[in-house]
């Protein structure tokens, strides 16, 4: 069964690499409802139409909201809060409105509603898509019992650069797991698509390289070329506009070589509508086409109108430069009729498509019964187990042994912060219903085991003294071991929140040191949105899980992961650098002319007076190397995994072959877990230079203890394909190199062909 299971998610893989997933597709031309979407323009007036582009968030009370409903001036409104709400907003669109057009309500669920799913980053470390496609499943069905009925996610940004706050959004650095959970997350979000009450639109965001930001910092500029944006940035993207059937699409706030995405006509009307086929809806990230003259793009705001509206955008996020200016631009033939028209076409289509003309209420008793039940909460826990990942584990001090353990001391100010462990973006999720690992281990061990608790530090930020911290020492060395549970708080990750310094802030990693100095065995969460540089941290602990913001049910997960309950198996989704210094560090980079061998003489050794050229020619930092602290997939579980037998059916693969590779997978431990298996590869020459190497496809497998077990991986050849010279997607014959293996950077490269 559980063979099954794995081979299924390989399967999986492989049926993505294919671009043959089995969800439904927004592109289903329906007829009907393309009838009916003309008969209602036809209907409507200039003002009506516009209307239907503007974007409004519900700062007032719903009876402010009364006359713009009624008059028809709002297509959507973002944050309505209650079912009450949403359903009072509707009566003055549906019943009070000209043409009763229903508005749509829209709202950031991005890592669960009401019971909150770890962090898009953590989901990411579980390299598990049927549980991600379950979180956004959970969320939906919560969201939309709220009358919500688009969210804006998933975030699809790759992001090779932990300054970013938004790192904790998306899926990390790398294209294909990205590709995997931003599908399972559309899918999730949109059910049964069409029809479904429960469907809850989903929106590719942010449309396109935002994650690039220069310098790591929030909104700046990125300088991506095509071939990097279509070899990189942009097959996310592709995956889940056209195999998933995403929706709608949100366009960036940034420009990429100058040109801001909201005014960008190649990337809205050439590649995604005339490429992708997308006939869904576009809408601009907050105020984005009103930032075009702050951007120096656009003159003012009719220009910022014009600009976006030619440009391909359909709805306007608070910008209201639509509103207020496209009748005059119309006027003045700056922009056509026609223009509008289809800008309001799919904004119609994407209402029945919602299905928003027959069911535009809620029934407001539903998310009583919804939020925070047993399957969404069950689901969360495993969501937070599977995402953690353990990156430390000297003398094996994990996992405790609860009957050893009589006192264990608690501290760290992360342990009991209900409302940081639910990370960035959380507007729904109530710090009243999560549950801390304090929380969870004075309920699960508290009749067992003496559960003392300080905290030292309030707030991640906050500092202690020296007598404080040499109390926390004495406490400590009164316990048999030591928990410490650091990291960031919510608001040091997330959109707008980026950083120059990743190490642990305030007194944390003092307060580390003070555990350690106790001489008890110690073990460390760190919960936080990004990959923290923790080099220095790794001295003072034995163990260290590493949970990202694990959400509503992160405590119990990890106080199952801290006993053994389970093992734990995530991997990083992203390189963990050593220092800022090496940002942007990704283990998918480019070959360089001259790769760094090992064998270069950094600064601490250098001698003075050495020689120009003495140190070694290659692409290495002086004082930093160019190893990351943790390489891409990497991550440790209570038992050792043996990768041998590997072999390829063939050597040489013509274009349209599948490339089976199987190998035995052995759990040499002595503990039931889940490994991770990743398949790499390397195309050794191309038309351009390629990655070192890049994950194809990837699967969880259980195995018992001293369990063996022979599994399969297919690979489409097709997957190999790349933009390459002469910007055309395909494969390029020759040799290339695969590794199938528990890291980026572990295995022996296997050599074949393709002709
Ligand atoms: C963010 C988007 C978000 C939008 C609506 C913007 O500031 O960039 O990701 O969906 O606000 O809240």
């Amino acid at each position: 069964m559980k063979l099954k299971f794995s081979l299924l998610t390989a399967l999986s893989a492989a049926l993505l690499a294919a671009g043959c997933s089995t969800s439904p597709r927004s592109s289903q031309y329906d007829p009907e409802t393309e009838k009916k979407i003309e008969n209602l323009l036809g209907q409507m007036t200039l003002e009506e139409k516009i209307g239907q582009t503007n974007q409004l968030s519900c700062y007032f009370v719903p009876e402010e909201m009364a006359q713009v409903l009624r008059s028809g001036a709002v297509g959507s409104v973002l944050n309505a809060l209650t079912p009450e709400v949403a359903n009072q907003l509707q009566r003055y669109a549906v019943e009070e409105s000209r043409l009763g057009i229903p508005i749509i309500i829209s709202r950031d669920v991005i890592h669960g509603y009401k019971t909150v799913f770890p962090i898009p980053l953590g989901q990411a470390a579980t390299f598990d898509p049927e549980l991600v496609e379950q979180g956004a499943r959970a969320a939906a069905v919560e969201a939309t019992a709220a009358g919500i009925r688009w969210t804006f996610s998933p975030m699809l940004d790759i992001a090779r650069d932990p300054r970013w706050g938004r790192i904790a959004e998306g899926s990390g650095e790398d294209p294909y797991l990205t590709t995997v959970m931003g599908a399972a997350m559309t899918r999730g979000y949109q059910g049964n698509g069409i029809g479904d009450p429960t469907c809850m639109a989903a929106c590719a965001k942010h449309f396109v390289g935002y994650g690039a930001a220069e310098g790591g910092r929030d909104y700046n500029s990125t300088n991506i070329p095509e071939r990097l944006l279509r070899n990189v940035y942009l097959p996310p993207f592709e995956e889940s506009v056209r195999n998933c059937g995403a929706m709608t699409v949100m366009t960036s706030f940034n420009d990429n070589d100058g040109v801001p995405s909201t005014a960008n006509s190649w990337l809205l009307k050439q590649v995604l509508r005339d490429e992708w086929g997308f006939d869904g809806m576009v809408v601009t990230d907050w105020n984005s086409a009103g930032e075009l003259i702050a951007h120096g793009f656009a003159a003012d705001e009719a220009d910022a109108a014009r600009l976006s509206l030619t440009a391909g955008v359909d709805m306007d996020m608070m910008s209201h430069t639509y509103f207020n200016h496209i009748a005059d631009l119309i006027r003045d033939g700056k922009v056509s009729e026609k223009q509008l028209d289809d800008a309001v076409r799919n904004i119609l289509r994407l209402k029945f498509r919602l299905g928003l003309f027959d069911n535009p209420y809620v029934d407001p008793e539903l998310s009583t019964r919804v939020n925070y039940c047993e399957e969404h909460l069950a689901a969360a826990r495993r969501c937070a187990l599977e995402s953690a990942v353990l990156l430390q584990n000297e003398n094996r001090v994990l996992p405790f042994d609860p009957s050893k353990i009589k006192r264990l001391l608690v501290t760290g100010p992360l342990a009991d912060a209900p409302y940081e462990q639910m990370g960035t973006w959380t507007f729904d999720g109530e710090a009243s219903h999560t549950v801390t690992p304090l929380a969870a281990l004075r309920e699960t061990y508290g009749d067992r085991i003496q559960i003392d608790y300080e905290p030292v530090l309030a707030y991640s930020r906050d500092t202690a003294t020296p007598a404080e911290l040499a109390a926390l020492t004495a406490r400590a060395a009164r316990a048999d071991a030591v928990l410490v549970v650091v990291g960031e708080e919510a608001i040091l990750s997330g959109e707008a929140h980026c950083l120059g310094d990743l190490n642990l802030q305030g007194s944390q990693r003092e307060l580390m040191a003070a555990a350690r100095r106790s001489g008890k065995p110690v073990a460390t969460i760190i919960m936080a949105g990004r990959p923290l540089t923790i080099a220095e941290d790794l001295k003072n602990t034995d163990a260290l899980l590493y949970a990202f913001h694990p959400g509503t049910m992160g405590g119990p997960a990890l106080v199952d992961l801290l006993f053994g309950v389970a093992s734990p198996s995530g991997k990083t989704p992203v390189t963990f650098p050593m220092v800022v210094g090496q940002i942007p560090i990704h283990y998918n980079h480019n070959m360089t002319g001259r790769p760094a061998a090992g064998t270069e003489t950094l600064l601490k050794d250098t001698p003075v007076g050495a020689g120009q050229t003495s140190l070694g020619c290659t692409s290495f930092l002086l004082d930093a190397g160019f190893h990351p602290l943790y390489p891409f997939g990497y991550g440790l579980s209570y038992t050792t995994f043996e990768y041998d037998e590997i072999a390829l059916d063939k050597q040489e693969y013509a274009a349209d072959d599948t490339i089976r590779v199987s190998f035995r997978l052995s759990n040499t431990g002595d503990r039931d877990a889940t490994e991770v298996a990743q398949l790499y590869v390397r195309d050794l020459v191309g038309s351009i230079s390629r990655p070192v190497k890049e994950l194809k496809a990837f699967a969880r497998i259980d195995l018992k203890a001293g369990e063996s077990r022979r599994v399969e991986f297919e690979l489409p050849v097709g997957q190999l394909a790349f933009w390459g010279l002469d910007m055309q997607k395909r494969v390029e014959p020759g040799a290339f190199q695969l590794w199938v293996a528990g890291d980026s950077n572990s295995g022996e490269p296997i050599p074949f062909n393709v002709k």
